[in-house]
């Protein structure tokens, strides 16, 4: 069991953007990553069509012998989480929107929130804000389009500038020190945001934490691969493998196929 890979699943190609954190940490352990980018974005979809498509890729990670889930996707994490681990005995990983350090290090006490709808009307999203960011205000943006333009390569085209620059506005002059990044897609335009935004917002995403997170817990299930040889990497589209193949180009030892799940 301990041999077997590390899980990985989100609604596209955004969560190897923490599956990236993973493997820079545990650079033992094998994965399997499916972008399920058939049916991106998962943000506007309704909480039970979310969990359909998490049973779903569940059941694929799940028959090709993952030892544990990690779900790089706010959307899903905060949708179907608590479904997935009542119905399956693998333990689960999941990412939320990094708002409790960003609340706690905020001098203006006004952080700003970009995540998909779904995650930002999800019910564990409001338990986490109402427990850790009682005492800021935040400023809560849906990144609608975002995830399509990542998804078919145009992160650095200038509709992608530009619709930033449209989306950004009620962070511009709210007073804003942290903005979160509340969707696993969002760390492939930061650079842009950086631009975009006041000089003093700090950005912060969830990816090393649950990098942090994963070895933890599989430290806790003793689960931890003992070999020491580089791990290898499945990387699954069910759509189109360009963008995939574009954005883990710098890690090694990784295989990127289409798949139907
Ligand atoms: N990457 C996802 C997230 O972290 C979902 C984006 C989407 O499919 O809407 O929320």
């Amino acid at each position: 069991m301990n041999e077997n890979p590390i899980g990985f699943f989100d609604s596209g190609v955004g969560g190897t953007s923490v599956w990236k954190e993973v493997v820079q940490l545990l650079p033992h352990e094998h994965t399997i990553y499916l972008a399920d980018s058939k049916h991106a974005p998962y943000g506007r979809k309704p909480k039970e069509e979310i969990i359909q498509l998490c049973v779903k890729n569940t059941e694929f990670l799940l028959e090709r012998g993952c030892k544990l889930i990690a779900i790089p996707c706010n959307t899903a994490t905060t949708n179907a989480i608590a479904y997935l681990r009542s119905h399956y005995d693998v333990p689960f990983i999941g990412i939320e929107p990094a708002i409790k350090p960003a609340a706690l290090q905020s001098d203006s006490k006004k952080i700003g929130i970009l995540a998909t709808q779904g995650t930002l009307s999800s019910e564990l999203f409001n338990q986490t804000q109402q427990e850790f960011a009682r005492d800021v205000e935040s400023i809560e943006v849906v990144g609608t389009g975002i995830v399509e333009l990542i998804e078919s390569g145009q992160r650095n085209s200038p509709e992608m500038v530009e619709l930033l620059q449209s989306i950004c506005q009620p962070f511009m002059t709210s007073g804003i020190d942290f903005l979160v990044l509340g969707c696993s897609h969002y760390p492939y335009i930061k650079e842009h945001l950086q631009v975009i935004l006041p000089e003093n917002v700090r950005i912060i995403d969830s990816g090393a934490a649950v990098a942090r997170q994963t070895l933890s817990i599989l430290k806790q299930h003793q689960l931890l691969n003992p070999n020491q040889q580089p791990g290898s990497h499945q990387l699954y589209s069910n759509l189109q493998i360009q963008v995939l193949e574009e954005l883990t180009s710098t890690v090694q030892h990784r295989e990127v196929a289409l798949a139907d799940f």
